[in-house]
């Protein structure tokens, strides 16, 4: 079985003393959960964070992270930089970073198996636009990410897969219950096929879009997803605390 595995994502949201407030508030609010539950925070609050979770289950992890070990690569974090630090995860190419900054298929790729290599567990978004869905070019978009950000990986166990359909991030329309089952049961289909016999029955797939303490038990309780990834509702530690706790 897949365990499931509900992340936030404050993108730019929380200083440092705001970031350690609000897990402080969240570590008994998510103490009985049976999923994994992760914070990704902004780099320069993982010190006060990472003190703040101590002795809960909350896990510990980034926004990003560069292919390269070290080097000339200004305002860039290595990934093991982000380990000697209790990281565990890091998001990778979320739709904002590849709208914004400039990552590509071939960046995201780079940056999963350099997470891969220095133990950190990658979390990899994919997802089509609005235009790409109304125009039927779902499964296209996807199975071209499919294709090329995950080159190379031997052991699917190892990565999470974050189906985030640009369209439902931070616009308050969520993907139905049935169309995010149906995404993540392509992409699981998919990446089976392509990546055959290296364990991508393990992986998991998390909906990311809009997902709130009101959606996310139907959104959980669709076979195929296993997780969610939270922007909006991260950063209300009553909302966030609820989607851990969809089972209960
Ligand atoms: P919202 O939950 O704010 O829509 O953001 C989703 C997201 O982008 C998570 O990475």
């Amino acid at each position: 079985m897949r365990k499931p595995i509900i992340a936030g994502n404050w993108k730019m949201n929380n200083t440092a003393s705001e970031g350690a407030e609000l897990v402080k508030a969240l570590k008994p609010l998510v103490k009985d959960a049976k999923c994994e539950v992760v914070v990704c925070v902004p780099a320069i609050d993982i010190p006060a964070v990472k003190k703040a979770i101590h002795g809960s289950k909350i896990r510990l992890g980034a926004q990003n992270v560069h292919f390269a070990e070290k080097g000339a690569y200004t305002g860039e974090i290595s990934a093991n930089m982000l380990k000697e630090y209790g990281v565990q995860y890091v998001i990778i190419g979320h739709s904002e970073r590849r709208a914004y900054f400039g990552e590509t298929d071939e960046t995201v790729n780079k940056r999963t198996l350099a997470a891969l290599a220095a133990g950190l567990t990658p979390i990899v978004c994919i997802g089509e636009s609005l235009e790409e869905r109304e125009g039927g070019l779902t499964q296209k978009v996807l199975d071209n990410q499919i294709a090329l950000d995950f080159q190379g990986i031997e052991d699917f166990s190892k990565i999470v897969i974050a189906y985030e359909p640009i369209w439902a991030i931070g616009t308050g329309r969520t993907a139905t219950d049935e169309q995010a089952n149906e995404t993540i049961g392509y992409i699981r289909k998919r990446m089976k096929k392509v990546y055959a016999g290296k364990n991508v029955g393990r992986m998991r797939i998390q909906y990311g879009g809009s997902m709130n303490a009101k959606n996310c038990k139907g959104l959980m309780a669709q076979p195929e997803i296993d997780g969610g990834l939270i922007g909006g509702a991260s950063l209300k530690t009553a909302d966030f605390a609820a989607i851990v706790n969809f089972d209960k």
